[in-house]
């Protein structure tokens, strides 16, 4: 008695990891693993002092709509993060346990039973983080792979999508800065997404976890895009946010992936619509959480440093692969996207040769129609472990593949 609807589901990324790699003896006694975009910076003394002070908050129910500390604390960020004004918390802004299970969750609120007389649409990037497929699925979508490939630019294309998929569409997914290319979506970018989203009846959900880590500027965010659009009369100034939704995460801004933390802002329909449904079958942050999380907000001080080790990490690759396998320093996150040519060879070989692991690009991509599958040639290389750590693996990665990637 399973539920059909995940018949195609393919196996998990991980799954699929193991399954390449369990059995083929690690050529490294101590192996390296550059696979989880886990963050292994230390986490912010300050948070642990919150949680111990806050401890007996764990005696009560928390509020689905975080606390009055929480909520200003978030609205400020917001604020002076993207430049914006009037957020209301209890309107705008709605905490999530984790950005994963807000960004599944969201489905059940955006994605009609019919769109356009049909079975609706979830259009997401591909390659794309594997939850939003599960979340298209479960919500009784088709999800529709765009591909977001060196040749558009590492962002999914709109322009010139089909009238009748647009039509059925109910929401997409957008990572900025990607999982895993690293591309940023500008102001110019949004300018053309944001409002064909609103022509069409379409949510827009924008996955901007990575939106903390950069070397360069700071990634345009969602609502700020979606502000500018307002002012320059290109939107409603009474509704500046229609259509769009926000996920913010304190796992890599404040490398804290275990305190599953984070937020979605934006449209206050559909904000005031998921809190509903969250209040039903949510988990709510414990207040010990919201407490911590309410201080790391506030603070910027570790996510600059956090920042810092980063940039250090990008300088090595850069120092080290020299522009290989199409190595490019990103607009934002914390990965490599490396062309490889085969990234499920090159994993092998970088496991039994040298114990370093890399994920295959294809694990996080699905084939197109003709069987092409747009992450195949590659592999995601995450910068979490330390710089030595990274420096060695890279070494490790440049010397086994060579010039002749894959092979
Ligand atoms: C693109 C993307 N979105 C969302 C998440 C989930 O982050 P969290 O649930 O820790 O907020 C991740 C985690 O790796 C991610 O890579």
């Amino acid at each position: 008695m399973l539920n059909p609807r995940f018949q195609h589901l393919p196996a998990h990324t991980w799954t699929q990891l193991r399954t390449l790699l369990d059995g083929l003896p690690a050529g490294r006694n101590q192996p390296l693993d550059l696979t989880i975009g886990e963050p292994r910076h230390p986490m912010p003394a300050f948070i642990t002092d919150v949680l111990e002070a806050n401890r007996d908050g764990y005696a009560k129910y928390p509020p689905i709509q975080g606390t009055p500390d929480w909520q200003r604390a978030v609205a400020g960020w917001l604020e002076r993060r993207y430049g914006l004004s009037g957020i209301e918390p209890d309107r705008h802004v709605l905490p999530v346990s984790g950005t994963r299970e807000g960004l599944f969750g969201v489905a059940f609120v955006a994605v009609p039973e019919v769109k356009a007389g049909q079975r609706p649409l979830v259009l997401m990037p591909n390659p794309f983080y594997q939850c939003y497929a599960a979340a298209a699925l479960a919500a009784g979508a088709d999800p529709v792979y765009l591909p977001a490939t060196a040749e558009t630019g590492f962002l999914p294309a709109f322009a010139g999508l089909d009238e009748a998929i647009l039509s059925r569409a109910a929401l997409i997914y957008l990572c900025t800065p990607a999982n895993p290319q690293g591309t940023v979506a500008d102001q110019a970018y949004f300018d053309a997404l944001i409002p064909l989203c609103r022509r069409h009846d379409i949510t827009l959900v924008v996955d901007e976890c990575y939106g903390e880590i950069y070397t360069g500027a700071p990634p345009t965010g969602a609502l700020e895009a979606c502000r500018s659009l307002a002012e320059r009369g290109l939107g409603d100034r009474a509704a500046p946010y229609a259509n769009v939704l926000s996920f913010q995460s304190l796992s890599k801004r404040s490398n804290v992936p275990g305190l599953r933390s984070g937020f979605v802002a934006g449209d206050p329909r559909l904000i005031a619509a998921y809190r509903e449904l969250r209040s039903y079958g949510g988990a709510p942050s414990p207040l010990p959480v919201y407490a911590a999380a309410a201080a790391a907000w506030s603070d910027e001080a570790h996510v600059e440093e956090n920042r810092g080790l980063y940039r250090a990490k990008f300088d090595a690759a850069e120092r080290i692969l020299d522009g290989r396998f199409g190595a490019y320093r990103p607009g934002g996150g914390f990965y490599l996207w490396l062309d490889v040519g085969d990234g499920e060879s090159a994993a092998r070989t970088l496991w039994s040769r040298a114990g370093v692991r890399v994920l295959p690009g294809a694990y996080l991509s699905r084939p197109d129609g003709s069987g092409y599958n747009p992450g195949a040639a590659y592999v995601r290389v995450a910068l979490v472990n330390s710089l030595e750590v990274t420096e060695l693996a890279l070494q490790s990665i440049r010397d086994t593949l060579g010039d002749e990637a894959g092979t």
